[in-house]
């Protein structure tokens, strides 16, 4: 489906309302050869529509998944009152982004890019307020992974709290978000999660992503990949992740689900992170300042495990990518 540029600025006016953006505020949207041109534009309305001060630099297109920008645009980032960051190829897990954070810059970054998650999942604080709360709910609880298929995978001491992306950005405390967000994740600290993730949805590895045609099983001991195995997709992320001659991109960086009750159980695109009671877990990168993790890696790659369980202090609370809410309180 296609979108007017009118609609689009109007869908980038109340995600910017959402961030707290106002009259004044200077504002670097940081872009590049290969993102939309007007996805771009929408923001820029959008902004301008605040009053807001803008300042727009467009890279050339970023080749590869988690490299930053050149210094000259970090410079300049680093000046913004809010960052927008509209890259083709995301950059959030590396330690330049943390940098910017760290600085007290806030950074929206505005998801895949794609028009119609822009219009068709614009962040609301109802649901934003929701996914705090369970956010809340979930901090400091044993947690544990099941499936069907074979995944048991368990964080023996989950050791930081919950973090929450909720498509904006809430100053001063809540300083990185995803548009458009509804996902809860922890990032285990490394050594306390050991099992198996049998995966079965996309997973980025190789890059941008692929659906195994026969599921991929991962033995993680304190919290290391140290056998994969199955098919011919097994191999090839094997492979993948030896090609970076990194040790980190082994260790497991985060788990998360989705609870954007938007997303139809059709898509098989990494946005499905997001949907209501998809489980998601990812290896390499964990280095997010609000998450907490402190793992540098060359990559950060996201897998998808399809209608699996989440046990939390031994109570299901997703029961096959279905969440049981009254569980949650
Ligand atoms: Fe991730």
């Amino acid at each position: 489906m296609d979108f007017s540029i009118t609609e689009l600025i109007n869908a980038a006016h109340k995600c910017l309302v959402l961030c707290g953006v106002k009259s004044g505020d200077m504002v670097v949207i940081w872009t590049d050869a290969r993102t939309d041109t007007e996805f771009n534009q929408a923001f820029f309305g959008a902004a301008l529509s605040l009053d807001a001060e803008l300042l727009m630099v467009v890279g050339t297109r970023t080749v590869r998944p988690n490299v930053p920008p050149p210094d000259i645009a970090l410079d300049l980032l680093k000046k913004a009152d809010i960052v927008l960051d509209c890259a083709s190829s995301p950059w959030m897990y590396t330690p330049e982004y943390a940098s910017i954070l760290k600085l007290g810059v806030p950074i929206l970054h505005c998801g895949a890019n794609r028009k119609e998650d822009l219009m068709n999942r614009i962040p609301t604080r109802e649901m934003g307020e929701n996914v705090k709360m369970i956010t809340q709910f979930l901090t400091g609880k044993k947690v544990r992974i099941t499936s069907d298929i074979g995944t048991d995978l368990e964080v023996v001491e989950p050791g930081r709290p919950w973090s929450y992306f909720v498509g904006y950005i809430e100053r001063p405390d809540h300083l990185y978000d995803s548009l458009p967000g509804g996902v809860t994740a922890l990032y285990p600290k490394v050594g306390t999660v050991s099992g198996t993730a049998v995966v079965d949805g996309i997973m980025q590895a190789p890059w941008p992503g692929v659906v195994p045609e026969a599921p991929v099983k991962f033995t993680i001991k304190e919290s290391r990949i140290i056998k994969i195995e199955g098919g011919n997709d097994a191999k090839n992320a094997e492979a993948f992740f030896e090609s970076f001659n990194d040790p980190n991109v082994h260790l497991f960086a985060h788990l998360c689900f989705g609870l954007d009750p938007r997303i139809g159980k059709a898509v098989a695109t990494i946005e499905a992170e997001a949907r209501e009671g998809q489980i998601t877990i990812a290896f390499g990168s964990s280095i997010l300042p609000m998450g907490g993790g402190d793992v540098a890696a060359k990559i950060h790659c996201d897998m998808l495990l399809m209608d699996a369980d989440m046990i939390v202090d031994d109570q299901l609370i997703i029961d096959k990518g279905k969440i049981l809410y009254e569980k949650l309180k």
